[in-house]
């Protein structure tokens, strides 16, 4: 444990930043304005990385901390303050992204928040020796799962972690899903976003993780896609497309949809129930950040991107040099996607809507999503 600090400020990624012998750390489970004890957990010539151990000021605006396992457990970044103060922190973190700040400060966006309890749809439990949990921040040590559960996690899914057991002292995860009332595991399942679309994905596929959000986030990019393109039928092109998700929200507006991914098993779920709805897809293996994709400016009305959080890619971002399609680009990470916008803008394109989701309350995480235009369209 190091000797007292004060903490500074709030900075990006849930840390608050302090100084320790003449670096700066980042601590989590602090506030700015406290006096804390750390214990370092990650450090090198340059910066380290902390959590706090032991408090001696509060900051007024810190809360009681409800999860016995916060902040040793690395999920959570913001359960000592309120959800009130979390959503307003999370606007001004934004604001330090150049591309971002203008619509921001002119109150030109949407925000769509979320209950801040049992929103997940699905979680990553880790299993070693006896022990079950969480990993602790920056490492693979195991946080026991604890007897009340994650306050993240609806209660069907706690009581069914709290059962489970794993004898094997290898290290191993498991993927567990609760959708539509029940407990999902290795399997594929039916997720009915509209009365009349039911879509066929497994547990290896990728899913937005907010149960509450998901067709609010899916309805605002359903409502863009209308707006931008002016037409009843559509054709799309969704790069890191997973199962195709997306274009599902609008399968009565949809001509054809062409889509792109690395994942083979969110592929043959694409086909297959595209295939079902009859709609015109081609959906192709590609690694999109080791190459790029050949688009004719004709082909396509709309490109949706929803990328992980290593953003476009250089290589994709070539293919877009020459396009002048509208985009919608949603992200689970502001800085590339920040940078990614910084590069298209110098190609003509500029930010048209912008939204925030809080898929990710009481973590650091948040979803944004902007339409890009060029200037003719
Ligand atoms: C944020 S998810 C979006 C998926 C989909 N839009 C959805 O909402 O279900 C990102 C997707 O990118 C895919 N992906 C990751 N790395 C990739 C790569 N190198 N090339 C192509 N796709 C990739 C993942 O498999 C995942 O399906």
């Amino acid at each position: 444990m190091t000797d007292p600090v004060r903490t500074i400020k709030w900075v990006q990624n849930g840390f608050t930043l302090t100084y320790f012998n003449n670096k700066p750390f980042f601590i989590h489970g602090a506030l700015p304005d406290e006096i804390i004890h750390f214990e370092i957990i990650k450090e090198n010539k340059h910066h380290g990385f902390g959590i706090v151990k032991k408090i001696i000021q509060k900051n007024p605006l810190r809360k009681k901390i409800d999860c016995p396992i916060f902040p040793l457990c690395g999920g959570c970044s913001y359960r000592h303050i309120d959800y009130k103060e979390e959503i307003a922190l999370k606007i001004e973190l934004l604001k330090e992204f150049s591309e971002i700040k203008p619509y921001l400060e002119t109150g030109q966006f949407d925000y769509y928040f979320s209950p801040e309890y049992k929103y997940r749809n699905q979680v990553k439990i880790h299993y070693l020796n006896q022990k079950y949990g969480f990993f602790r921040l920056y490492s693979n040590i195991i946080v026991p799962f604890s007897e009340e559960g994650c306050y993240n996690l609806p209660e069907k899914l706690n009581e069914y972690i709290k059962k489970q057991n794993n004898p094997s002292n290898k290290l191993k995860e498991k993927k567990i899903f609760y959708i539509n009332n029940n407990i999902i595991e290795n399997q594929t399942f039916n997720i009915k976003l509209m009365p009349e679309v039911e879509w066929e994905i497994s547990t290896d596929c990728f899913l937005q993780t907010n149960r509450f959000l998901l067709r609010e986030w899916l309805d605002w990019i359903k409502n863009k896609v209308l707006l931008l393109t002016q037409k009843s039928k559509v054709n799309v092109l969704e790069l890191f497309c997973g199962t195709g998700i997306i274009s599902s929200y609008f399968l009565n507006y949809l001509n054809s949809i062409e889509g792109y991914e690395s994942n083979s098993i969110s592929l043959k779920f694409a086909k297959l129930n595209y295939k079902k709805y009859h709609i015109k897809n081609q959906f192709i293996y590609k690694d999109l950040y080791s190459n790029g994709v050949n688009i004719k400016n004709n082909q396509y009305d709309i490109i949706i991107i929803n990328p992980p959080r290593k953003g476009i890619g250089k290589k994709l971002i070539q293919s877009l040099e020459n396009c002048n399609i509208p985009m919608i680009y949603s992200s689970c990470n502001p800085a590339t996607f920040n940078r990614d916008i910084q590069i298209l803008k110098k190609t003509g394109y500029k930010i048209k809507h912008f939204a925030i989701f809080d898929f990710f309350p009481r973590t650091y995480h948040v979803e944004i999503v902007a339409t890009l235009v060029k200037n003719k369209c």
